[in-house]
């Protein structure tokens, strides 16, 4: 974390959260390891757990995701969709691909995930059909962009859930300082996008981990 950065749920409290969570298999845990290890910004047990139960509570069958890594969210996506689910993963990097396929696959959803290599926002054109959940974990200066392309993709009670939305807290410090910053000024441009009184969309921003926002289309 960069000076001045935020912890936003104290750390102490991140640890209990994540004793909970008892049940996790061998390959989760050991894409848990290797994203300690190697610094990949996985988005980690706890908020995995609130996508599982955001996908159980909409009954969600087909889930978008926009930037997939080694495919980690993925996964509790997947297991959430069930058998006859589907999710699409997307990345821009062939070798994480490459390791996500294989981590699927011994994770026993390999079946009813489709991979996409390229622009997430390219690769979510390319499928057709509405979404019961897109999610977004893209690169943060594509995150307005994205906010758009989804809400037109999701079904009418479809989630738009989206990760590091209080960007290690940097979205709160003002406007002088994320003009500096592109990445925060995107955020923050999400943030509003997504909290704008509309009759389209209800959003909150759920303070967990670094910010994860969920947004329902009406
Ligand atoms: C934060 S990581 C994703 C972590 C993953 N969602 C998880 O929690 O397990 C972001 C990933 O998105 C990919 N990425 C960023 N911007 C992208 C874009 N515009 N199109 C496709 N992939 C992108 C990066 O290569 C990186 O692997």
């Amino acid at each position: 974390m960069a000076v001045g950065d935020l912890e936003i749920v104290h750390p102490r409290i991140e640890r209990y959260l994540a004793s909970l969570i008892l049940q996790r298999d061998r390959v989760m845990m050991e894409m848990e390891a290797r994203a300690r290890r190697e610094d990949i910004p996985i988005v980690g047990p706890v908020v995995g757990r609130l996508f599982y139960q955001l996908a159980l509570m909409s009954r969600a069958k087909r889930v978008m995701e926009l930037g997939s890594a080694i495919g980690y969210s993925t996964m509790w996506w997947a297991r959430a969709v069930g058998g006859g689910g589907k999710v699409w993963y997307t990345d821009s990097d062939p070798t994480n691909a490459r390791d996500a396929r294989r981590y699927l696959k011994r994770g026993g959803v390999g079946d009813r995930v489709e991979i996409l290599v390229g622009d997430a926002l390219e690769c979510m054109h390319r499928v057709k059909g509405k979404f019961d959940i897109v999610f977004c974990d893209i690169d943060k200066p594509g995150y307005p962009k994205a906010y758009a392309a989804a809400m037109r993709r999701l079904r009418r009670g479809g989630l738009l859930v989206c990760d590091n939305t209080l960007w290690k807290g940097r979205v709160a410090f003002g406007f002088v300082r994320a003009k500096r910053a592109p990445s925060t000024a995107a955020v923050q441009q999400f943030n509003r996008l997504a909290y704008a009184a509309d009759d389209r969309a209800f959003a909150t921003l759920i303070p967990l981990r670094d910010g994860v926002t969920v947004v329902v289309k009406r």
